[in-house]
């Protein structure tokens, strides 16, 4: 099967016409499947109920690297007005990873056509339940990507035109960590206060003093975020309730800036609570951590986009999470921002991808994956 740019936007418009939520991913699977098998491509025996990790083993021996896209589609009402819209209502490929599947398999179609001439193996991972930061660890625990030397992967990108990508050294996507506080106080009289411990004097106490974690104690130079985006307390006006509740997340880029911000977020929280006559229990989530692009990846990368006539850009920074990170934790990696135009941004009803970012940006992956083959020391 030829990987023409026509054949590459039906396959945008089947996926885009049928997104599936995270761990629900079995008609996309079935596709995926479908197209690889129909190349010639053999998909692992994994286990994984949706997703799946197919191999291209290349004619000389050589590394074995991961190309990773994810799967999965984000509970959101389209309203992008485009033929293949979402065919169900309430469910929408709002973050492009119908883009990130066709980008892989077109990808995977152009190294089938190179296979005798590639030296080593590529893994291709389709990995379900991105949006929930949970599908790289299942991926991950199938124990099928231990031989990977190295992982690329590529995100949509509305800021930047079809043809441009977007590299940049170091850390790219934020680490995602989760709080949630429960301030347990005395109920009483709202008349008589002095009988009780109020939680919600303690609870806008602490929502004040936890944003000079980021101002005070962390380094200005260090992006860094802690937004709270849940408080919850009472349930009527006479009344001083005995709990207070909220929850929201920490984002930093580097792993000591991340181990700081949850210790003096625990000790203010903790210290407050106990000035105030009530306790506090904290309850952490640590989600994935900060992707970190590699530098000489990198290098290879742009070098392999000029060559192709692709521009290249910086890429920006985000607080956003990214699960490709998990599988960074002990191998280098790249993640590239990708030109799709469209001009809505990720997330948002009306996002939308240029079709014609497919061809270039699946031929730049193949490249890139050649590239890394030939450079990586078996
Ligand atoms: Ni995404």
């Amino acid at each position: 099967m030829s990987c023409t740019p026509e054949r590459l936007t039906e396959l945008l418009e089947w996926f885009h016409s049928h997104p599936e939520l995270a761990y629900e991913e079995r008609e996309t699977t079935a596709k995926i499947r479908e197209v690889l098998e129909g190349a010639g491509i053999p998909v692992l025996c994994s286990g994984l109920e949706t997703g799946l990790i197919a191999v291209i083993e290349g004619g000389r021996p050589g590394p074995v690297i991961g190309l990773r896209a994810d799967i999965d589609a984000l509970p959101v009402q389209e309203e992008s007005g485009l033929p293949y819209a979402s065919c169900y209502p309430g469910r929408m490929h709002a973050c492009g990873h119908d883009f990130h599947t066709v980008m892989l398999l077109g990808a995977a179609l152009m190294l089938k056509e190179r296979q005798a001439e590639l030296p080593g193996t590529v893994k291709l991972i389709f990995q379900p339940a991105e949006e929930i930061d949970s599908g790289a660890r299942k991926v991950i625990a199938t124990g099928l990507l231990e031989d990977c030397r190295l992982f690329l992967a590529g995100h949509t990108y509305p800021q930047f035109e079809a043809g441009t990508v977007g590299i940049k050294e170091g850390p790219v996507m934020a680490a995602v960590d989760r709080f949630e506080v429960i301030i347990r106080g005395l109920g009483c009289h709202a008349g008589q206060p002095a009988k009780g411990v109020d939680p919600i004097v303690v609870q806008a106490a602490i929502v004040q003093s936890l944003q000079t974690v980021v101002s005070r104690n962390m380094d200005p130079f260090t992006p860094r975020v802690i937004s709270i985006t849940h408080v919850e307390a009472g349930t009527t006006w006479n009344v001083i309730p005995e709990t207070a509740r909220l929850e929201g997340t920490v984002r930093t880029l580097n792993a000591q800036q991340r181990a700081l911000a949850e210790e003096r977020f625990r000790s203010l929280v903790t210290g407050i609570a106990a000035a105030y006559g009530a306790e506090a229990d904290i309850r952490w989530t640590h989600g994935s951590g900060a992707v970190i692009n590699d530098e000489k990846l990198c290098i290879l990368a742009r070098e392999t986009a000029r060559e192709m006539g692709l521009t290249v850009d910086r890429q920006e920074d985000t607080m956003g999470g990214e699960d490709f990170s998990c599988y960074l934790e002990n191998r280098p990696g790249l993640f590239v921002r990708v030109g799709t135009g469209g001009g809505w941004p990720g997330h948002h009803p009306k996002f939308n991808v240029d079709p014609a970012a497919l061809e270039p940006a699946a031929r730049f992956f193949a490249t890139l994956a050649h590239k890394c083959l030939m450079e990586t020391p078996a």
